[in-house]
């Protein structure tokens, strides 16, 4: 796995990136070399501690990472047979998230990065997922439009060029992996419950739709908590009528009706976002990256390939485990920024004094 890039810089082959992923319910460390790319990474996830009580507890999520980060790191460090020493750079997610989940894993990038004294990235979350694609053989190219289908985001992103970034919409309320996890609830699933929606979703042969969210209005913003409401109402309609619990295939017919919904109205707000893209920057875009956790939905993926591939534009999206949260992304987006670093400047500017960790961060502000 190697990155496909324009910039050509010597000694790439002796740049390690150790990366840290801590925003949420997930602890991600990474390696990645400037030659050899992803060299290896870990994931721990504390979601099931979080399903116990519906939903993510952030002071659970906090102390999780606190465990894990230390434990990861050695592990992946001597799988890698790295040593410390090996390290040349540090990156670490820094929002937006959990501000004491982030915490966690700034302190722990901070303080090694100062007792081996190397610099330190901080990286937006969003950049890590949108880049992610990145991590794979088959790899993007800019200008494209990222399509962030997360538990906590969904957003349109016109992406001129690395650190080029325009958001032209997104959610005004509920983020589209949200109501996955909401609905899935409804129906009974554990959290996070949007692989298990998708999965009850196959069997489902639903004879009723729901009505596609703010497609009846011009624009590219999105809202999913009414689709949440639909499923809600249909679901109480079937206990009404029996007096009883829904059956499976009643629940598989919600759900499917949910996932028809959402593929229909990102497929609406897609063919919008690239025509917009085509009226205002003068682009005919052959690129878009479905990326963050609802990316690795497979009826997602399956009918907007097929929508846009007969538009000749390429749908590119990074395999399942860098869909969801993960250090790998992180170490990506810092190999990105000391690309550029070294490029415009000839070394690495970090953000250290402005910036430790964020809960709010938008892509927009990246831009150079
Ligand atoms: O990107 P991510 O790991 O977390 C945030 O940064 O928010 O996304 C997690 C979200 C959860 O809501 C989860 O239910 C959803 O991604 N998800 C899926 C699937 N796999 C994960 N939703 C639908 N279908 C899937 N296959
Ligand atoms: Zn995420």
């Amino acid at each position: 796995m190697k990155l496909a890039t324009s910039f050509t810089l010597n000694n790439l082959a002796e740049i390690n990136i150790l990366a840290f992923e801590s925003s949420c319910d997930e602890t991600g460390v990474a390696l990645y070399n400037g030659e050899k790319g992803l060299l290896g990474h870990k994931v721990f996830s504390s979601a099931d501690l979080h399903a116990l009580y519906g939903g993510v507890v952030p002071e659970l999520a906090s102390r999780d990472h606190i465990k894990r980060v230390e434990v990861l790191t050695t592990d992946l460090l001597k799988q890698a047979q790295l040593k410390t020493s090996d390290i040349t750079l540090i990156a670490y997610t820094a929002g937006p998230g959990l501000v004491g989940a982030l915490l966690v894993g700034a302190t722990y990038a901070r303080s090694l990065a100062f007792a081996l004294n190397i610099p330190v990235y901080a990286i937006n979350h969003l950049e890590g997922h949108l880049l992610a694609p990145f991590l794979e053989n088959e790899q993007p190219s800019f200008p494209l439009l990222a399509v962030l289908v997360s538990g906590g985001h969904s957003q349109f992103v016109y992406c001129k060029d690395y650190h080029s970034y325009k958001v032209l919409g997104q959610s005004l309320d509920d983020a589209v992996g949200e109501a996955f996890d909401k609905t899935a609830k409804l129906l009974g699933l554990p959290y996070p419950g949007g692989k298990l929606l998708s999965e009850l979703a196959e069997q489902g042969e639903p004879d009723f739709s729901f009505k596609a969210p703010m497609t009846d209005r011009p624009g590219l913003d999105l809202s999913f908590s009414g689709l949440k409401t639909a499923a809600l109402n249909k679901i109480n309609s079937y206990k009404s009528e029996t007096k009883q619990e829904l059956t499976i295939q009643e629940k598989a017919d919600v759900a499917r009706a949910f996932e028809n919904t959402v593929v229909k109205t990102f497929k609406i707000k897609i063919r919008r976002a690239v025509e917009q893209i085509k009226q205002e920057y003068n682009i005919k875009l052959s690129e878009i990256v479905l990326v963050g956790g609802v990316s690795a939905n497979k009826r997602l993926r399956i009918e907007l390939a097929n929508e846009f591939g007969s538009q000749k534009i390429n749908l590119r999206y990074a395999r399942p485990e860098f869909c969801v949260d993960n250090g790998a992304m992180i170490a990506v987006a810092g190999f990105f920024k000391y690309l550029h670093d070294m490029q415009k400047y000839g070394e690495v500017k970090t953000n250290e004094l402005t910036t430790i960790v964020k809960a709010r961060w938008s892509l927009d502000s990246l831009s150079l």
